[in-house]
C-alpha cells in the first residue's frame, strides 16, 4: 500500500499558441478544468499503475472540493482521510502553449490549511510500504508526515525551496527534475547535481524531461534511462506520473533499473495526452509498452 500526503488542486487550464507576455491579452483555443495538484496527481498515477493508494490531504468547502474527491475515488484512491476545510480548494492556473510547454501559478487554498498527520493519518502512513511527499503543503506538515516511522519516504522536492535538515534526515529517495536538482545543489550539470544529492539522501532520481532520467544510490549504483521517444502534446504532471509509477515498481520489489523503465514508460504515455489526471496511464498500457 502507498500513501500520499499532499496537495489536491483544481487545474484551470488554458491552451494557447504562445503564453502571453506581461500586459498582453491573447485569445486561447480551449479551456478545461482538470483535477490535479502534485499530491493528487501522484496518488492517481500510482493507483492507475496498480497500487492500493490512500490520499491524505484537504479540499475546500467550495464547488471544486467534491470534484477533486470524486476524481481520486474514481481512480480507485482511498479518500476516507481527505478532509474538507472552510474556504476555497487549491487551484492551479495553467497555460499550455503549443509544443507542450506550460507555465503554472498555484494558489494553495485548503492545501495551506494542512498542518500534519491528524486522526488516523499517522496509522495509515505507518503501515504503508511507501509515503509519497511533495512540497505543495506547508513545510511543517510535510516534515511531520515524513517523521512518521515505518515507511519508505519518497520526496518530489517541488516547488523548489530549501529543504530543512529534519526533512532530509527522513527521506529515502529524492525525485527532483533537473531544474529542482540544480536549485537544491547549485550544480547545473544533472550528473554533478545527482552526486551532490547523494550527500543529502541515500537514493536519488533526477528526471531530465525528454532526455530521460538519472538514478544514483549511495551503494555506488549509477543508471541512466533514456526517455521513450514519443510526440509530447502536454507535459503537465509528467514528473508526478513518473514518481507515482516509480513508487509502485519499488513497492512491488523491482530493482532500480526495472523501476526506472516502468516509471519512464508511464510518464511517456502521460505526455502524449492532455491534462494531469486525465493523462495518466493504466497498468495494462504501461505493461504493453514494456513488452
Ligand atoms: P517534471 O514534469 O517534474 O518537470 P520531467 O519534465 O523531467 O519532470 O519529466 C519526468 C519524466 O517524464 C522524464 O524523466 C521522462 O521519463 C518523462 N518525459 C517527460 N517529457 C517527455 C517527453 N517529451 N517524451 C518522453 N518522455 C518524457
Ligand atoms: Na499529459
Amino acid at each position: 500500500m502507498i500513501s500520499v500526503f499532499g496537495s489536491a488542486n483544481m487545474d484551470l487550464v488554458a491552451y494557447v499558441a504562445q503564453a502571453p507576455k506581461p500586459g498582453e491579452t491573447l485569445t486561447g483555443r480551449e479551456f478545461r478544468t482538470i483535477p490535479g495538484g502534485k499530491g493528487a496527481n501522484q496518488a492517481i498515477a500510482a493507483a492507475r499503475a496498480g497500487a492500493d493508494v490512500a490520499f491524505l490531504g484537504a479540499v475546500g468547502d467550495d464547488a471544486f472540493g467534491p470534484v477533486l474527491r470524486a476524481a481520486l475515488a474514481e481512480a480507485g484512491v482511498e479518500v476516507a482521510a481527505l478532509r474538507v476545510v472552510p474556504g476555497p480548494s487549491g487551484v492551479a492556473h495553467i497555460v499550455v502553449q503549443d509544443g507542450g510547454d506550460n507555465s503554472i501559478i498555484v494558489v494553495p487554498g485548503a492545501n495551506g490549511a494542512v498542518t500534519g498527520p491528524v486522526g488516523r493519518d499517522a496509522e495509515i502512513i505507518g503501515r504503508s510500504d511507501a509515503l509519497l511527499l511533495q512540497l505543495e503543503l506547508p513545510m511543517d506538515a510535510v516534515v511531520a508526515a515524513a517523521q512518521v516511522p515505518g515507511t519508505e519516504v519518497i520526496l518530489t522536492p517541488a516547488p523548489a525551496v530549501p529543504l530543512p535538515a529534519e526533512l532530509l534526515e527522513t527521506v529515502d529517495l529524492l525525485v527532483p527534475n533537473e531544474h529542482e536538482a540544480a536549485a537544491l545543489t547549485g550544480r547545473d550539470d544533472p550528473r554533478d547535481a545527482l552526486e551532490a544529492l547523494l550527500d543529502l539522501v541515500p537514493e536519488a532520481v533526477v528526471t531530465l524531461g525528454a532526455r530521460g532520467a538519472l538514478y544514483g544510490s549511495r551503494d555506488g549504483t549509477r543508471l541512466r534511462e533514456a526517455a521513450v521517444p514519443v510526440r509530447a502534446v502536454d507535459t503537465t504532471a509528467a514528473g508526478d506520473t513518473f514518481a507515482g509509477a516509480l513508487a509502485v515498481a519499488r513497492t512491488e520489489g523491482a530493482d532500480p533499473a526495472r523501476a526506472l523503465r516502468f516509471a519512464s514508460a508511464a510518464a511517456a504515455l502521460s505526455v502524449q495526452r492532455e491534462g494531469a489526471s486525465t493523462s495518466m496511464p493504466h497498468r495494462h498500457e504501461i505493461d504493453r509498452l514494456l513488452e
